[in-house]
């Protein structure tokens, strides 16, 4: 791609739903419900709107500004700017590599229980718990991870507006109307209302702790894909028209009103089976299939609910694998179908290694069965390497880089009035990056 003119998305709408479907994914419809569920629900909701606006929406301008105005992967866009600067370019591909190496099973986990919905889930009689568990010690747990980096794969391959936006554009408004049927199914349910009152009502004493702190920015920056190069390289495919302040809030406010009806969905459902809100990462794969099986068409709910999550994963799985696939087409020079390839073998061996250990195989005599990969790329994507990476974006766009770079990209160089302006580059300056690193050393004890 780099000999020929660079792809660039549609218009305003286009540019949005991307964005949005690379935001709105297993972050907001998987994380985010076990992550409020295990950090007081209602109280998590708060800081974790209080996060996406303060620190989420000026980040997400930073990235959008730097990728438009270079047009150019994440790596090449922080070099052509400034070239120590690469390293945090190079922090985002890391990053995206991280990610892969988790993402991909997950969402495969949903697409075995689309598939399964109409399988043996709610035919065997075994609950639950045990055929989660069953799933995860088989082979197809692989299998599934594979074909998921396949479909990715094949949407990818086809390139920029053929793929990613064509896909976006037909997957996120039908996630939209599956999201709110499950939504009004599941307030029919008895004791529903417990629901509500455990995610709607916060209880401020355990709201404003350094870690509910850390983990709801940990999950703004991962469920608005920030810190990762992935909105760098989206914006490199944006228009010079398009208008980076409306589409930043749009693509907040739409995932921010994903997690909230996925919560909606989730936490009543919970309540209404008596189940437990803490569940953690299998929340939505057990308690979920456990309201189903009461309910008339067991099986199509849960299909059309997996489905959904299928949709959500693969919207995302293609922004970050984007960032690698740009930056090996761009800074390696390989073609885009051999950048897409691989990265889409480094995406297989990544997630089998984390399956090797998930299994706790003996490989090659070496034993790492108290070592979960998964939770490492998890844990080091969301609070370390992309609140990192979003730290340094902003000290990067708003003391390093002259004030003009970033009026000019917020203003499209003088048509816009661009009001907002002050109030982003102060909060760019001072605001986000003190949270950041204030919200970083009370977790690691400082204070
Ligand atoms: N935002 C995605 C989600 O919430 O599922 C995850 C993600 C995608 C993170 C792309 C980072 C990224 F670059």
């Amino acid at each position: 791609m780099s000999e020929q003119a660079r792809a660039s998305f549609g218009g305003k709408l286009s540019a949005i739903l991307v964005a949005a479907g690379s935001a709105i994914g297993l972050g907001s419809i998987w994380r985010f419900p076990y992550m409020a569920g295990e950090n007081g629900g209602a109280a998590f909701l708060l800081v974790y709107l209080l996060c996406v606006f303060v620190v989420g929406i000026p980040v997400m301008l930073g990235e959008f500004a730097v990728g438009r105005a270079t047009k150019l992967n994440a790596v090449g866009a922080f070099r052509s700017l400034s070239r120590p600067w690469r390293w945090l370019g190079y922090n985002g591909v890391l990053g995206a590599l991280f990610i892969s190496g988790y993402y991909y099973i997950v969402a495969g986990w949903s697409l075995e229980y689309m598939v399964n919905s109409f399988g043996q889930l709610y035919s065997s009689g075994d609950s639950f718990t045990s055929q989660f568990a069953l799933f995860q010690a088989s082979p197809r747990q692989a299998i599934y991870t594979v074909v998921f980096i396949l479909l990715t794969h094949l949407i990818i391959v086809r390139g920029v507006e053929k793929g990613i936006e064509k896909a976006s554009k037909v997957m996120m408004p039908a996630l939209f109307i599956i999201l709110i049927i499950m939504a009004i199914r599941v307030a029919l349910m008895p004791n529903a209302i417990e629901g509500y009152r455990f995610f709607l009502k916060p209880d401020f004493s355990t709201a404003f702790s350094a870690e509910t702190i850390f983990t709801a920015i940990g999950q703004a920056f991962f469920s608005l894909s920030l810190g990762m190069g992935c909105m760098v390289t989206y914006a490199s495919y944006f228009k010079k028209e398009n208008h980076l302040t409306s589409t930043s809030m749009s693509v907040a406010l739409l995932t921010l009103l994903v997690a909230v009806l996925a919560g909606l969905v989730i936490f009543p459902a919970v309540f209404s089976a008596g189940l437990e809100p803490a569940e953690g990462a299998s929340l939505i794969f057990i308690t979920l299939p456990e309201i189903f099986k009461d309910m008339p068409l067991a099986s199509v709910w849960s299909a059309i609910f997996f489905l959904l999550l299928t949709l959500a994963s693969l919207t995302s799985t293609i922004s970050f694998h984007e960032v690698l696939t740009a930056y090996f087409a761009e800074e390696h020079k390989f073609s885009r179908k051999n950048a897409t390839r691989i990265t889409s073998a480094l995406s297989v061996a990544l997630c089998m290694l984390t399956l090797l250990w998930h299994f706790d195989i003996d490989f090659a005599g070496i034993k790492l069965e108290n070592i979960s990969f998964f939770e490492i790329f998890d844990y080091v994507t969301a609070n370390i390497l992309m609140p990192l990476g979003g730290l340094l974006t902003c000290i990067f766009v708003a003391w390093f880089m002259k004030p003009d770079f970033l009026r000019n990209e917020i203003t499209n160089y003088g048509t816009l009035k661009g009001r907002v302006y002050p109030l982003l580059r102060f909060a760019l300056r001072y605001v986000t990056p003190l949270l950041i690193v204030y919200i970083f050393l009370k977790n690691l004890g400082v204070f």
